[in-house]
């Protein structure tokens, strides 16, 4: 039986006889003595084998190659002072090996070598075709320990203390409207209907209020087929929860209490308290995002109501179409970024040409105070102009002040886009800094272009401010969203629990009645059978965990993830199936229909 793990072992286990089980990470031959690091999950243990007082100990550890699975019985020593190793918590005991058995051994080369003193280096690929030797790695391996405790204490404080009860929703479901396409899963026995991935637990969870489960929540795998960053993956885990009888004030402080909760049990850190707040309407006005990083400032400054009458042509009909124009102003930034990286090919401006810029109009303030610019704004804006635009940004010698114009959501996203790159290139964000905060009263809906429609900003069960129902077109939800450091962790809102209010929403975002029976029908339904007032929040799991392991992608906290094409590349999925499983489906695939009938190259 083993006895302890090895990274357990400390100065205080000295004198104890332990048995440990688990990889060879390392071995060296210090002449005489056979030295090696034994590695399990919980980190690694130097073993010393002496070939004097164990000599058929000695004679397994010579033959023992990196990787091999071995027993060690023996006895943990104190190392002496000068061959401790701090960089380990193990490093200041060893164990002295009575015995050395090995259990498995490695039968190919290793695709990379798995060792924590390895520099790692190692291309993303390789790692995730062998990805149960990638979560060997001490990096991996603790994130996978810190995923783990993020979701224990969750589930304790969320069952234990607050009375929570978690409830399985189905995965072979109907379409659930978060926004992004479903994955699709063909019904056999119901040849021509299709099941839906969900892509939240979003009406069940609503469901299951109407059931009177009160205080839901899930642990629950979402599936969204949309377009890959490191930050999404197809097939994500939500900490999903939804509660009766509650007003917004009592959901978000619930869940202050629990965010808190997570910090203080898996971080150590004590987080202030009630977490700050801003609307959506000032986020996007001061940051142009709705998930801004607050860890530094570079806001942006609207200038639009300045520059409506400016001879500047560009400002001129952006602000007539009923565009704005905004400032990025960067403190310093007239030393620190030239020219040429404004200007076409230049890198700053190929972000933000990115975000839909065509040109990237800027006001250098010289050390002497001096305003220089180039082109149409040199010649368009007079002194006055440019002294209330230096006003207005506070711009003092020796800043530089970056202008987009535009619809407001590309203005937006524009210079979203730049303050970001410049606050990470100029070091003004602080990494050990954590800015939890909401964001709050997003509008019910926003139009979207393509389809020439109002959608809703969050899903259409959302509810609107009370006072605002007269023009849902215009209102605002009893929505919040969660930012962390620049990132999204968790949404939700208060939701519709009144079939006619539902009705309505669903009308303005142009569903006809016919579809929403199609789809929603049975929700409609069961608000009539006596719907508590409710609302709930999601959050990512992957998210929260890659900021609070410092990770930068989510693919590196997810056990199996896919791939930034939606491969998973150690078990090839997705793959071709059996012309047979297609029939017994009723399900034919255009695509190999088409490669089938692609005529050959002519030889
Ligand atoms: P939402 O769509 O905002 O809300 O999702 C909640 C949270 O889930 C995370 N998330 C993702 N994480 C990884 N990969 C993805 N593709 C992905 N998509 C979303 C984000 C996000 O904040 N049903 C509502 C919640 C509610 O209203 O209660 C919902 O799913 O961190």
């Amino acid at each position: 039986m083993r006895t302890h793990y090895c990274g357990q072992l400390r100065a205080e286990h000295i004198g104890t006889k332990v048995t440990l089980f688990g990889w060879i990470d390392r071995r060296r031959d210090h002449g005489g003595v056979i030295f090696l690091d034994l590695r399990d999950r919980s980190g690694i243990v130097q073993i010393a084998s002496d070939p004097e007082r164990t000599p058929v100990a000695y004679g397994h550890a010579e033959g023992l190659r990196n990787e091999y699975v071995v027993k060690v019985v023996g006895k943990v020593c104190e190392r002496p002072i000068d061959s401790r190793n701090p960089k380990l918590s193990t490093g200041e005991v060893e164990i002295d090996a009575d015995e050395i058995e090995l259990l498995n051994g490695v039968r190919k080369q290793l695709p990379f070598q798995i060792s924590t003193a390895e520099v790692e280096t190692v291309r993303e690929e390789l790692r995730l075709k062998y990805r149960y030797l990638d979560l060997r790695r001490e990096r991996m391996a603790q994130n996978l320990q810190l995923r783990h405790q993020v979701i224990k204490t969750i589930r304790r404080f969320l069952e234990d203390d607050q009375g929570f009860m978690e409830v399985e929703t189905p995965i072979l479901t109907r379409s659930t409207p978060e926004g992004a396409r479903d994955y699709l899963v063909p019904s056999r026995v119901n040849p021509g209907d299709w099941f839906a991935l969900p892509q939240s637990p979003q009406l069940f969870k609503q469901l299951l209020m109407v059931a009177g489960c009160d205080r839901y929540y899930q642990i629950a795998r979402c599936f969204r087929d949309e377009d890959l960053r490191a930050d999404r993956q197809p097939e994500f885990t939500q900490l999903d929860m939804e509660m009766s009888f509650m007003s917004m004030e009592e959901v978000l402080s619930l869940n202050e209490e629990l965010v808190c909760h997570i910090f203080q049990h898996v971080k150590g850190i004590s987080l202030p308290r009630p977490f700050p707040r801003l609307t959506y309407g000032e986020a996007m006005d001061r940051y142009g995002s709705d998930k801004p990083d607050t860890r530094f400032g570079l806001q942006l400054v609207d200038v639009t109501t300045l520059l409506t009458n400016s001879g500047f042509k560009v400002f001129t009909e952006a602000i007539a179409k009923g565009g704005l124009v905004k400032i990025l102003p960067i403190p310093g930034g007239n030393s620190t970024i030239s020219n040429v990286r404004i200007k076409p090919g230049g890198d700053l401006f190929q972000e933000a040409a990115g975000a839909g810029a065509k040109g990237l109009a800027y006001i250098r303030v010289r050390e002497n105070g001096e305003i220089d610019t180039i082109g149409a704004i040199k010649d368009n804006l007079n002194w006055e102009q440019k002294q209330e635009l230096l006003k207005r940004t506070n711009a003092q010698p020796g800043d530089l002040l970056l202008f987009a114009c535009g619809a407001a959501h590309r203005v937006n996203k524009i210079l979203d886009r730049l303050r970001l790159s410049i606050g990470k290139e100029l070091g003004l964000i602080d990494t050990r800094l954590i800015n939890l905060l909401w964001i709050t009263d997003f509008p019910m809906f926003e139009w979207n272009e393509d389809e020439l429609r109002l959608e809703a900003l969050h899903h259409p069960f959302t509810a609107p401010h009370p006072n605002q129902r007269h023009d849902l077109k215009t209102s605002h939800a009893l929505a919040y969203d969660l930012v962390f450091n620049g990132f999204e962790v968790g949404g939700g809102s208060l939701r519709i629990y009144q079939p006619d209010l539902q009705a309505q929403v669903f009308a303005t975002i142009g569903l006809s009645e016919q579809e929403v029976n199609e789809k929603f029908g049975f929700l409609l339904e069961a608000f009539e059978y006596g719907t508590p007032p409710h609302g709930g929040i999601a959050y990512g799991i992957d998210r929260l965990v890659m900021l609070l392991a410092g990770e930068e992608s989510i693919r590196d906290v997810i056990p199996f993830p896919k791939t930034q094409q939606a491969r998973c590349l150690l078990t090839a999925a997705p793959s071709g199936v059996d012309d047979q499983q297609l029939r017994e489906l009723q399900v034919a695939s255009t695509h190999q229909r088409k490669l089938k009938t692609q005529p050959s190259p002519p030889s």
